[in-house]
């Protein structure tokens, strides 16, 4: 007899090339005569930026334009120059998007000067349509926002044809805030806006500790001062300069040369994962001969000359399409809208970079199959009052790693683990104008992962935790301690999911439920500051074999967002089912946690 895999050909039907994204029927059936419902707004719950209280100082539409059959096609590409006579400080870019019809759910970027400013996905679509728009902080590309005479591009891939007929209306736009406050002395490295290092007539005995502060190294927040020059390390302009990553033996790099007056750097990665991987985190090991296998452990590995130097295990963001697409609307899975980027301190690794000559800054993804998107913007500070610093590395614990895997298979059912442990530490020290500081950072990885396909191959049990602590300190060569932070992040996540034939339509009737967390807590010197997003969702839905269709089902999402700063708080509790928003409540308040 055939063995037949319910589960593998349930998880087939959302592997499709791009996004997978079922088209879900309008829940509701209209009479013909009603007028049709107006188009819904689809979000992704986060906190509002601290430039939602300013009025805008500029404004400046970028790129209106209508994707429709974009697939392999180089990005949309437009000049670009800052506003006329504007100052400002800070800076956010709202990428807003409408559309009808049906659709896969796309991935999405945007760069300037080949430098990424934002990866985003789009919306399950409706017949009545949908609209969303997502705002995020670009301050810290700042010394792209200034030059002129540079590119602003976006990808989209999209394909349109009989069945799939949605066509994406995109607006890109960056607005300008100036936040100064007019008590405040005005201080030229404030005034981001002009070219400060062409005209920085401060004396170095004027920074206050904070400047210095913000100027050495890590106080959390590594952008705390926007970097001074940004380079991208990135693939061609006509393939949408992000490197396609097909497989964990495919490694990508760029040559780049960096000023010998850089004192401080960081890369920022910004990662997503398609097609065969687009649900790693459930992939089976290649015993069960998937063609979404090769177990479940992906790690982005970042090098220097083929050096390792850092990774990161990325945080599930489930687009759209994902698991039950009806859990999707109208709020979206944490991340899919403005997908988290992954940093890693290059300053301990300067005096390998600072001597004028190429080195290569390497990328790939271990236990990567087709297919993975993935490029990073190296983050340079350049000391404003010297052509050269000088720096050395100290020799740390050698990295560890500890890495192990189990498969148990009996029929058609099945048990995988993965664990994964890995530590590093390193350091280094820079001479610059601001002091010689050395900078210790030590970095813990945590991964987990357990599936469990029971029930003769219906039903299937996830469970992943990953865990990471970075820790960084600062220190002058008198031993004083500059600045200091711990950052810990925990993503845990649990799917379950069975699935029951229905007989007469051939189909299946498919539950799942969902339950995935992004917690961040930061501790410097100067305070404290935590994060709980977290997402429950339920629900069922029925499947037909051979169309990509949700022909039925029903949904719960709740959502649970809460930020406490040293004095900002925010949290929002949502509720969701059936694409309706049944609570929804938001709080400014902090409350003490005693
Ligand atoms: C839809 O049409 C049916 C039959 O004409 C009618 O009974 C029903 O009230 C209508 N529903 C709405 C929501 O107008
Ligand atoms: C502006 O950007 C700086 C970082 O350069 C940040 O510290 C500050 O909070 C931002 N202000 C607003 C209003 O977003
Ligand atoms: C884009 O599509 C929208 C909606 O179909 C239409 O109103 C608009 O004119 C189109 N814009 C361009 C530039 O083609
Ligand atoms: C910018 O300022 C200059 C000098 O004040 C003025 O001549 C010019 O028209 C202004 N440009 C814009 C776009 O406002
Ligand atoms: C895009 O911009 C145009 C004009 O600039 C505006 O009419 C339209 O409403 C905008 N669309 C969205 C989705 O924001
Ligand atoms: C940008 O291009 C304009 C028009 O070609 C030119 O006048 C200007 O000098 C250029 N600016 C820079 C910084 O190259
Ligand atoms: C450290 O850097 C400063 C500023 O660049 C320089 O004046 C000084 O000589 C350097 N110290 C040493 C020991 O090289
Ligand atoms: C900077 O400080 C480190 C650590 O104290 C020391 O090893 C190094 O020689 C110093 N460099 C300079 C140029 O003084
Ligand atoms: C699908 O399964 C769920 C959960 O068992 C059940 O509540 C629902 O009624 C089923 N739907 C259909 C159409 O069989
Ligand atoms: C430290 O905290 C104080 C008060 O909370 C704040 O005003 C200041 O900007 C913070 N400094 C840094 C470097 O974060
Ligand atoms: C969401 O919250 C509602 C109200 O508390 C509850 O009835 C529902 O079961 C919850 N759904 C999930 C998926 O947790
Ligand atoms: C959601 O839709 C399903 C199918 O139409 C229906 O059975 C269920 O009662 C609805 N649930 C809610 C909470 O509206």
């Amino acid at each position: 007899m055939h063995p037949f895999l319910p589960i593998l050909l349930q998880l087939s039907i959302f592997t499709i090339p791009i996004l997978s994204s079922p088209i879900p029927p309008p829940l509701l059936h209209q009479n013909a005569t009603d007028p049709p419902p107006p188009p819904q707004y689809h979000f992704e719950v986060t906190q509002p930026l601290p430039t939602t209280s300013l009025s805008p100082s500029c404004t400046l539409a970028l790129i209106s334009h209508n994707f429709s059959y974009t697939y392999d096609q180089p990005p949309v590409t437009i000049p670009y120059s800052p506003p006329e006579n504007c100052t400002w400080s800070n800076a956010t870019i709202e990428f807003s998007v409408s559309y009808k019809g049906t659709q896969h759910a796309r991935i999405a970027s945007i760069w300037l000067a080949g430098a990424e400013l934002l990866r985003t996905s789009t919306a399950k679509p409706t017949e009545n349509g949908v609209f969303w728009k997502t705002t995020k902080d670009i301050t810290k590309y700042n010394s792209l926002l200034i030059q002129e005479n540079i590119t602003v591009s976006v990808m989209l891939e999209n394909r349109v044809d009989s069945v799939f007929t949605g066509v994406y209306v995109v607006n890109v736009t960056f607005i300008y805030y100036d936040s100064n406050d007019i008590n405040e002395p005005l201080h030229p490295l404030k005034k981001m806006g002009r070219k400060f290092l062409e005209n920085n007539d401060i004396a170095l005995n004027t920074l206050t500790n904070d400047e210095l502060t913000s100027f050495s190294s890590s106080s959390g927040d590594l952008y705390a001062k926007p970097a001074d020059l940004i380079i991208p390390i990135s693939g061609f302009e006509e393939e949408g300069y992000w490197f396609r990553l097909e497989s964990e033996s495919d490694k990508r790099s760029e040559r780049v040369a960096i000023p010998k007056n850089t004192y401080k750097a960081v890369l920022e990665m910004y990662v997503s994962f398609h097609g065969n991987d687009e649900f790693w985190y459930k992939n089976p090991a290649n015993s069960l001969n998937a063609k979404y296998g090769n177990g479940a452990y992906r790690e982005v590995i970042v090098t220097i000359d083929g050096n390792f130097v850092g990774s990161a295990v990325p945080f599930p963001v489930i687009y759209t399409g994902g698991i039950n697409p009806l859990f999707w609307d109208p709020v979206v899975g944490i991340g899919a809208f403005d997908l988290p980027t992954y940093d890693i301190d290059f300053t301990p690794f300067l005096s390998f970079l600072i001597d004028g000559d190429f080195h290569r800054i390497g990328v790939s993804v271990e236990g990567a199959i087709s297919y993975w998107l993935v490029d990073a913007n190296l983050h340079l500070w350049l000391d404003p009052f010297s052509e050269e610093v000088q720096a050395g590395y100290f020799e740390n614990k050698a990295p560890s790693f500890e890495f192990e895997k189990s498969a148990e298979s009996k029929g058609l059912d099945a048990e995988f683990e993965v664990e994964m442990e890995r530590k590093r530490e390193f350091s280094g020290w820079v001479n610059s104008s601001f002091g010689n500081f050395t900078t210790y950072v030590k970095h813990e990885l945590e991964f987990e992962n357990e599936i469990e396909i029971t029930k003769n191959g219906n039903e299937e049990k996830i469970e992943q935790k990953v865990k990471e602590q970075i820790e960084v300190k600062v220190l002058s060569d008198t031993g004083n301690t500059i600045s200091e932070s711990k950052l810990e992040k925990e993503f845990p996540l649990k799917i379950k999911t069975s699935s029951v034939a229905i007989a007469e339509s051939g189909g299946y009737n498919v539950s799942s439920s969902l339950d995935n967390s992004y917690e961040e807590k930061i501790k410097n010197s100067n305070g404290s500051s935590t994060l709980k997003n977290r997402q429950q969702a339920s629900g069922w839905m029925v499947v037909v074999d051979g169309a990509y269709e949700v022909v039925d089902g029903e949904a719960s999402t709740n959502q649970s967002y809460s930020y406490k700063g040293n004095s900002v708080c925010y949290s929002r509790v949502i509720g969701a089912s059936n694409g309706t928003i049944l609570s929804d409540s938001t709080n400014f308040l902090c409350m003490s946690s005693h």
